[in-house]
């Protein structure tokens, strides 16, 4: 279903002239066909190429969703491009914290001056913020030059939307509230050649008491085990040797599912493929993190040598009120055992500053599980308040002076331990995949490690994509500079 050629016979195998196919796939393949007629003739008509671009905020999941907009614009007819002075631009949306939202209303102002001088340009918006009835009528009243509105459940008609704004010229605005439908097989962009997301779950049923994501992206649902590993033999089958399974909470995979299948398993079975060489996920939740998925890591020298676990808070009373349903020691002890188990792991934190009725007490509690755990690495996010979530409502929201002086002993606390776990691995070789051209340092190559950290070697473009040994040898706190090692002495398995 996922090489070129396929997709090209299928549309060609459609009759565009007649109704649209009654099941998803054929139905968005009708599209894309009808509307390569539509963006074929608008070509001929101005002499040239249109062009598109994709406009990516947030996480993977927003990533990987990016690479199908922008498999559909490019089988459409449209040449891809990173610039927004572009014929045709979409924005993909965050809204997890009020920050993501601002982003999106500062590009949109600076569009309207592009639209101005480009006559032919189209503007859509998309993503998680589309969620919200709010943004919607904002957009629609600020920016009235949007073309096209759509939602997270309704991504997969995106080919026929777009079809719809070209041939008729109107907006169009289509938000769903919810939908059992996962549509995953139509043709996707990748932004790497050697390594791609894929989509496990969908959706979030936690419901921490911060967070807007269940409201946003909808119940939980996992995707049949079948068409992830064949999605994933797929990949490997173009090229791709690294993997990041995708979901909002990883470790409740399976969950209603006609095949049984537990995370530890999939990821197993994952491990399994020819060609797969490295097996990342994204995101597990601490309560959910059973011990047959650290025992699969430790296993498989496949998966990743990282966990991605996120604290949001030490304080247990902290804990309670985001509704997380595990306790500062619970958390501290699972750390332990994952970096017992797994020797070279890194652990990777998301922490939440200023949240309502934190007091210093409760920071204390945080920045001791900092010390206590070592994490390797932290995101951390002062509390951003998220219309219709349970925080957002508490009476006791902390004022912006003190919760910055509490950020700041966070980040501070955080950077001390990763630039100590960091640098304690200077000397060491290991796998790195070569990811990029550096762009800040002429003749140097960013590569990946198995435990997510950076390392710059000087090398060039046709290494990309080939995992090297690396000597580490110079930290800079969160990274680092090395070199390919000697021939005669052997990477670290990982
Ligand atoms: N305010 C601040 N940070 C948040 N996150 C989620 N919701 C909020 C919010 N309302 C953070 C959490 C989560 C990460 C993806 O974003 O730390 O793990
Ligand atoms: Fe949000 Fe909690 Fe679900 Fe993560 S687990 S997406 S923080 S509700």
């Amino acid at each position: 279903m996922y090489n070129d050629i396929n997709i090209e016979e299928q549309i060609a195998a459609i009759d565009l002239a007649s109704h649209e196919p009654a099941d998803e796939h054929s139905r968005e393949l009708y599209y894309i066909g009808k509307l390569r007629a539509l963006i074929r003739e608008k070509s001929a008509e101005i002499g040239r190429a249109l062009t598109a671009c994709t406009v990516t905020f947030g996480c993977q999941m927003n990533a990987r969703d990016s690479e199908k907009l922008a498999g559909i614009l490019a089988r459409s007819g449209f040449v891809l491009t990173d610039s927004e002075n572009a014929d045709f631009v979409i924005f993909n949306t965050c809204t997890v914290r009020d920050n993501a939202d601002q982003r999106t209303f500062g590009h949109l102002g600076r569009i309207s001056h592009l639209k101005k001088k480009n006559p032919l340009m189209k503007v859509a918006v998309c993503g998680c913020m589309m969620q919200e009835p709010g943004n919607v009528e904002k957009i629609k009243k600020s920016y009235p030059f949007v073309d096209l509105i759509f939602g997270t459940h309704n991504i997969f008609r995106f080919a026929q939307y777009l079809y719809e704004i070209y041939d008729t010229d109107k907006t169009v605005t289509q938000i769903w509230q919810k939908t059992d439908q996962i549509v995953e097989t139509l043709p996707i962009e990748r932004k790497y050649p050697y390594k791609s997301g894929i989509n496990i779950m969908f959706g979030c049923d936690k419901f921490c008491s911060y967070c807007i994501v269940p409201y946003v992206r909808g119940r939980e649902r996992s995707r049949d085990p079948k068409e992830i590993l064949r999605e994933a033999e797929n990949l490997a089958r173009d090229g791709v040797t690294e993997i990041m399974l995708l979901g909002q909470n990883v470790n409740s995979y399976g969950k209603g599912l006609d095949n049984p299948c537990t995370f530890a398993q999939l990821l197993e079975e994952v491990c399994r493929i020819e060609g797969i060489h490295r097996v990342r996920f994204m995101t597990p939740h601490p309560t959910d993190l059973s011990y047959d998925v650290i025992e699969v890591i430790r296993d498989n020298p496949k998966v990743a040598r990282h966990v991605h676990l996120p604290l949001q808070s030490g304080s247990d009373r902290i804990l309670k009120r985001m509704n997380r349903h595990y306790t500062k020691e619970q958390f501290i002890e699972l750390a332990r055992r994952i970096r017992e188990e797994i020797p070279d792991v890194s652990i990777t934190t998301d922490i939440i500053v200023g949240f309502p009725g934190e007091t210093a007490e409760d920071v204390a509690e945080t920045l001791d599980v900092i010390e206590r755990v070592g994490f390797d690495n932290a995101y951390t996010f002062i509390y951003s308040p998220r219309r219709g979530t349970p925080a957002a409502a508490m009476k006791d929201q902390i004022p912006a002076e003190e919760v910055k002086v509490n950020f700041d002993k966070v980040l501070s606390a955080v950077q001390r331990n990763a630039a100590m776990r960091a640098g304690a691995l200077t000397g060491r070789i290991m796998e790195g995949l070569v990811e990029e051209v550096n762009e800040r340092k002429e003749g140097y190559v960013t590569c990946r490690l198995s435990n997510n950290m950076v390392v710059h070697i000087p090398g060039d473009a046709s290494m990309i994509g080939s995992y090297k040994p690396i000597l580490l040898e110079q930290c800079r706190g969160f990274y680092f500079f090395g070199r390919i090692a000697d021939t005669d002495s052997a990477a670290d398995p990982q």
